[in-house]
């Protein structure tokens, strides 16, 4: 009998324990869940189109001319918003294995393709155009020096024209700098559009939709672009495009 009773108390004791430990087995389900689904997240990744490029600095290395804020809103915010909308876009298929290049060939100009155009391109110009920028700036090439002043007169002729540019563009769009052939111009795209969806080469470009500088500037559009070229012009970056054979 005294065995029996303490067997019975062994056994309440193991059932106490048990439950005692029901939640830590609770969340180890909930954890190898959680693993499971992340691992299938990643699958869905792997077969996405589109990658969010790094920012090339930190979040905070643009100030005082971009401030952390802004950046954090355009890079993790806008910027991987179209990534992310481009990437369940072609989740409906037929742009497998092509590369963000060659879906914008493909969809530029064909209405059935709009959305997919407008995403894919913002990946594409925001991804070019953090690489545009430099904490700094840096020193300008001696080619790059020879091809701007031979194009535009000099570097001020340049800066002018390009904040001319800027400026007229009405509503969102982009300035840019790119060769036409041989030949250095200046022009811009509204919305999403893109110079490698005309045959043309970037070389360069600012970013002039509302969301880049709005909470730093304002309405003052013309003084976020004028800081850029005096401060945030990577012209490392622009000698390599002009050097590279990439569209
Ligand atoms: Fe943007």
């Amino acid at each position: 009998m005294c065995y029996i009773l303490e067997k019975e108390g062994a056994m309440e004791k193991h059932w106490i324990k048990k439950v005692r430990y029901l939640p830590n087995i609770v969340c180890l389900v909930g954890a190898i869940s959680l693993a499971l689904g992340l691992v299938e997240c990643s699958n869905i990744g792997e077969k996405a189109t589109i990658i969010q490029e790094p920012l090339p600095y930190k979040m905070d290395a643009l100030k005082p001319y971009i401030s952390e804020q802004t950046m954090r809103f355009h890079y993790g915010k806008h910027y991987a918003g179209y990534v992310d909308k481009a990437n369940q876009l072609l989740k409906t298929g037929g742009f497998e294995g092509k590369t963000a290049e060659e879906i914008i060939a493909l969809t530029a100009g064909k209405k059935e393709y709009t959305s997919i155009f407008n995403n894919v391109a913002q990946a594409w110009n925001h991804a070019f155009f953090w690489k545009c920028l430099k904490p700094g700036g840096g020193t300008i090439n001696a080619e790059v020096a020879d091809r701007i002043i031979k194009s535009f007169g000099s570097f001020d002729k340049f800066k002018q024209k390009f904040l001319e540019a800027a400026k007229s563009r009405f509503g969102s769009g982009w300035t840019w700098l790119v060769l036409d052939g041989d030949k250095l111009k200046i022009v811009t795209t509204g919305n999403a559009d893109t110079p490698i969806a005309h045959g043309l080469k970037p070389l360069f470009t600012v970013d002039v939709w509302e969301h880049a500088y709005y909470l730093d500037y304002q309405n003052r559009r013309a003084d976020y672009v004028r800081q850029v070229l005096n401060h945030l012009v990577n012209w490392d970056f622009i000698a390599s495009r002009l050097k590279s054979k990439q569209a």
